[in-house]
């Protein structure tokens, strides 16, 4: 079972205070009985002695009273007893009852084993006595006794006292033991707190975020929680700064990236205006130019592509909003898979639309280019006579779906599918020659659409599956 630390330190320290006093208690107790046996014992012994005498002298009673006469002796306390013993018999047991009075007892067995050393006899009704004996000069052997009621009732008055001090002792430590407590470890429980509102914050995620502190008064050195408080406070510092660097990084390389691509391309434009220009002219004409030149075209075209791509991605990286305004998919889509078809004639094209309009809240330019990198892809990574299909649909979300039954996706490609410059290596795809960036750009875009995409990919087919927010108005 696990005790909070406020339960355990009470706990323990009741336990720890019942066991200090149990121990003084118990100590307290056996001195106290030895201190007061030795005590009885000592006026035992005067009045046996007192009964020695008075035996040798007391001679005026009746025959019978005169075997116990020596109680009758000044000085003897009430409820003294006396036995004498002649030749290994009691002749008279008696208790001193009164002034001058005695009671007879029936002779008690064990009278026998009593020796000039005070020893505890049994009574029965009467209780236990401490009997010392004393040999007369005629032979006779006196037994004098004192009860030991006195010293019981002592005892019990001082093991019940030690029983309620120790009870007080119990409740006042739980309960002012409670209330320390709980006013030590209240620091704990605001420094966890703090702890916790910090480790529910999406650190991961590049936002600089001011961090809770631990409050000033957790932070006192000269305690431990303290110490531990400024130890957290410190190292929120030190969290908060990195987080502060890495953003301040990250945002400096996206803005590398997007300067970078701006300027890029208008010398990439240059290249291919005057590679145009060059063919054109058709100055020298070898075939060997000619090919160049197309060479230099089509790959200045490429990198243009992939310039532009960087640039958006670095825009959308930076949260850069998008337009806006509602418009409607399936023009989009019927416009993109005639492109496709176009660049694609040898593939099979589906197109499936809705009957009403698929109204969406967007960028139209952007999501043009979704679509278009997805049926790219279909067409690019496929063989010819494959047949790619494009649907839009309505449903709580608007859907576009673009499968095709080519050879699907390589599985070790497909976990990180979307991630940037992620590609099959089949010589397929470098002869499709993509950048791998179509894929992270529709994910990008759509997540900037507060959409989502999802790929399924098997041999034979391969869908994936743009969902988007439906526009505010709906016919
Ligand atoms: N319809 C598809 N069929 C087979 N493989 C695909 C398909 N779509 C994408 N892929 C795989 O996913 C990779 C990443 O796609 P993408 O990000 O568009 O990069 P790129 O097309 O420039 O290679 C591709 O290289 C290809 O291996
Ligand atoms: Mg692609």
């Amino acid at each position: 079972m696990t005790m909070s630390l406020e339960t355990r330190l009470v706990v323990s320290s009741i336990a720890l205070l019942a066991t200090v006093c149990a121990v003084i208690a118990t100590a307290t107790t056996l001195l106290f009985h030895d201190f007061l046996t030795d005590r009885l014992d000592s006026q035992v012994t005067s009045a046996a002695r007192r009964s020695t005498s008075a035996a040798a002298q007391r001679d005026d009673q009746p025959p019978q009273a005169r075997e116990v006469s020596f109680l009758l002796s000044p000085g003897q306390a009430e409820g003294t007893f006396g036995a004498r013993i002649r030749q290994g018999v009691v002749r008279r047991a008696a208790v001193l009852t009164g002034i001058a009075t005695v009671r007879e007892l029936p002779a008690p067995p064990s009278l026998a084993a009593v020796s000039r050393a005070p020893v505890t006899v049994n009574l029965g009704p009467l209780g236990d006595y401490r009997m010392a004996a004393a040999r007369t000069p005629d032979g006779d052997v006196l037994v004098t006794g004192l009860p030991m009621t006195a010293v019981d009732s002592m005892l019990t008055r001082l093991v019940v006292v030690e029983a309620a001090v120790t009870l007080a002792g119990v409740v006042l430590t739980a309960v002012v033991g409670t209330l320390l407590v709980r006013r030590a470890v209240r620091p704990l429980g605001r420094l966890a707190a703090t702890a916790s509102r910090v480790s529910e914050l999406p650190l991961a995620t590049g936002d600089v975020v001011r961090l809770a502190r631990v409050p000033e008064v957790d932070t006192d050195p000269c305690t431990e929680v303290g110490q531990v408080g400024g130890a957290l406070n410190r190292m929120l510092g030190h969290v908060e700064t990195a987080l502060a660097v890495r953003h301040e990084s990250e945002t400096r390389l996206r803005r590398f990236i997007a300067d970078a691509s701006h300027e890029l391309r208008t010398p990439l434009a240059s290249i291919v205006g005057y590679a145009e220009l060059t063919r054109r002219s058709g100055e020298w004409h070898g075939p060997q130019t000619e090919h160049a030149l197309g060479r230099i075209r089509s790959e200045a075209g490429r990198m243009t592509t992939l310039v532009a791509d960087l640039l958006l991605l670095a825009r959308l990286d930076a949260g850069r909003p998008l337009e806006r305004v509602e418009l409607d998919l399936s023009p989009i889509v019927v416009n993109a898979v005639s492109d496709a078809h176009a660049a694609a004639p040898r593939h099979r094209w589906v197109i499936s639309l809705p009957d009403r309009p698929a109204l969406v809240l967007g960028d139209a330019d952007r999501l043009h280019q979704v679509v278009t990198n997805l049926l790219a892809n279909a067409r690019t990574h496929t063989p010819p006579g494959t047949t790619v299909t494009a649907t839009v649909r309505l449903g709580e979300r608007v859907c576009v779906e673009v499968a095709d039954d080519g050879p699907g996706i390589p599985g070790h490609v497909l976990p990180h599918v979307f991630g940037r410059f992620a590609r099959g290596d089949g010589s397929r795809s470098r002869l499709a020659g993509g950048s791998g960036l179509g894929l992270a750009i529709v994910s990008a875009v759509t997540a900037a659409h507060d959409g989502w995409v999802e790929v399924r990919s098997e041999p034979g087919n391969t869908v994936f599956t743009l969902s988007l927010p439906p526009g505010r108005t709906r016919k």
